[in-house]
């Protein structure tokens, strides 16, 4: 097996008959472990939305997730006892759950898998480097998700382009994400120009999976591009 592969565990038994969810136990989460499940459990749900395999069910699951985020992950990073955003966040992480257990998830969990072992990253923090470009990526073929995306992050779109409406995306993310203190570029995780080719390499080889899910089928070219935009941020 290729060294420092990220993998996942998946099977039937992992997924439980019932589970109880009590916000609570996530009082004393530190700051930084709340903004990278916080930005996590943002990301499914926004991929789920952006998934080939998304209906109407997990559309209205990851929406709601989608809007709880936006509402509570500031506010929990910024007091962890905040019981009102930890029940939201909880829930948020929840529904987002169901709904990308059904969809699977697109392209910025591959690309993520592929720059996390260079840098021993927190899993959310380093989805998230890669969402916001992703969205912006995806946004031409997706013009209906981008508007209900946009709609739960609480963003006003009227007159706006498909590729518009996902840069607004991107920035809204972005500013979530500077709030709760997390890397916004690969720059910021120590990384460089060298590192790009590998990368891509290892998602065509090792992710495929995702790039399956994702609405818009990128080409080596332009995934290349992709990374080179997260290399240096907005
Ligand atoms: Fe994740």
């Amino acid at each position: 097996m290729e060294k420092g592969l990220k993998l996942a565990l998946n099977h039937y038994f992992l997924y439980p008959a019932l589970t109880v969810i009590d916000p609570a136990l996530s009082f004393t989460a530190s700051p930084q472990a709340t903004a990278s499940a916080g930005i996590d459990a943002l990301c499914h749900a926004v991929e789920s939305i952006m998934s080939t395999n998304s209906n109407p069910i997990t559309g209205s699951l990851a929406f709601e997730a989608t809007s709880l985020v936006d509402d509570y992950l500031e506010r929990a990073y910024c007091n962890g006892e905040d019981v009102e955003a930890r029940n939201g966040l909880a829930l948020a992480s929840v529904m987002a759950g169901m709904a990308f257990a059904n969809t699977g998830l697109c392209l910025s969990h591959g690309m993520a898998y592929t720059f996390v072992t260079r840098c021993k990253l927190p899993h959310g923090a380093s989805v998230g480097v890669a969402e916001p470009y992703v969205i912006e990526f995806n946004s031409p073929s997706i013009p209906d998700k981008v508007e209900v995306i946009a709609a739960g992050l609480g963003l006003d779109t009227q007159g706006l382009s498909a590729t518009e409406v996902g840069y607004a995306i991107a920035l809204r993310m972005i500013d979530i994400m500077e709030t709760v203190g997390l890397p916004l570029s690969l720059k910021d995780l120590g990384l460089g120009k060298k590192d790009l080719e590998p990368m891509v390499d290892s998602l065509l080889k090792n992710y495929q999976r995702f790039i399956v899910k994702n609405p818009r089928k990128p080409s080596r070219d332009e995934l290349l591009e992709l990374y080179q935009t997260i290399l240096e941020g907005y």
